[in-house]
């Protein structure tokens, strides 16, 4: 998706954890329209639905209709609960919300890859594939999914690049969850794609009673924006995390 028309201020709205049911419409709903508002472009990191059913994705497609600025997202681990993803994606086409899967878009001249991520851990102890199996097994899709992240971050030629996770790629935002779950709510793989492309800026979500924000080795910044933890964390403000990043240099 190449969008032409170049701002000199890019606002970059980002919100997370919908988890998306009729039940809670009442409340996500109008959060997302909230952090649209004010923004060039909205990111939406996973979990868009809460039982991964594809009637809870044609729903919100339903509600983000009538939101005017491009919504880019990935999807969570939630989405495919039902083994619905794919439906999922479906029932969100043509609706203003894009999925990125290991895709690319560049919205107002800045670049943005995304990708849902996996688990194994964070730092020394990542989960090495070794031994059984499943355990292999787990381990690559972790693999797959940085590598994802990595192609797509190379095909950016953008002046910023922007992405987009569920899984979180540092340990520094998910720390306030129990430890014992840490290597379930992201990877240190993710990370190194990150550092390599010299991203503007990481927003992901899934640990819900993670930190705000952290920043990769090479210090970049980390954005946490599960919609719980924002509600939590900046009850005053709209729920969404609101950054500017500036549009790209005019050639000379
Ligand atoms: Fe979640
Ligand atoms: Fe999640």
């Amino acid at each position: 998706m190449i969008e032409d028309q170049v701002l000199t201020r890019v606002r970059i709205a980002a919100i997370a954890d919908l988890h998306y049911t009729p039940d809670s419409e009442a409340s996500v709903v109008p959060a997302i329209h909230e952090a649209a508002r004010e923004a060039d472009i909205l990111l939406i990191c996973g979990d868009l639905t809460h039982n991964g059913l594809v009637e809870e994705a044609a729903a919100l497609a339903e509600c983000v209709r009538s939101v005017r600025v491009p919504i880019l997202a990935v999807l969570g681990n939630h989405d495919f609960h039902s083994g619905q993803e794919e439906a999922i994606k479906a029932a969100l086409r043509g609706s203003p919300l894009r999925v990125l899967d290991g895709d690319i878009a560049v919205v107002h001249g800045i670049g943005f890859a995304g990708v849902k991520g996996f688990a194994t851990g964070f730092g020394r102890r990542v989960l090495e594939p070794w031994g059984e199996a499943v355990v292999k097994e787990f381990v690559r899709l972790a693999v797959d999914e940085a590598l994802k992240l990595e192609s797509a971050l190379a095909r950016l030629r953008t002046e910023h690049r922007v992405a987009l996770l569920h899984y979180a790629p540092i340990v520094g935002t998910v720390e306030g969850e129990p430890p014992e779950i840490h290597p379930f709510l992201g990877s240190s793989r993710l990370e190194d794609p990150l550092n390599r492309h010299n991203v503007a800026a990481v927003f992901h979500g899934h640990a819900h009673h993670g930190q705000p924000e952290g920043t990769t080795a090479t210090g970049i910044p980390v954005y946490n924006v599960s919609l719980p933890l924002l509600r939590r964390t900046r009850p005053e403000g709209p729920p969404c995390r609101m950054i500017e990043l500036s549009g790209p240099t005019p050639a000379t």
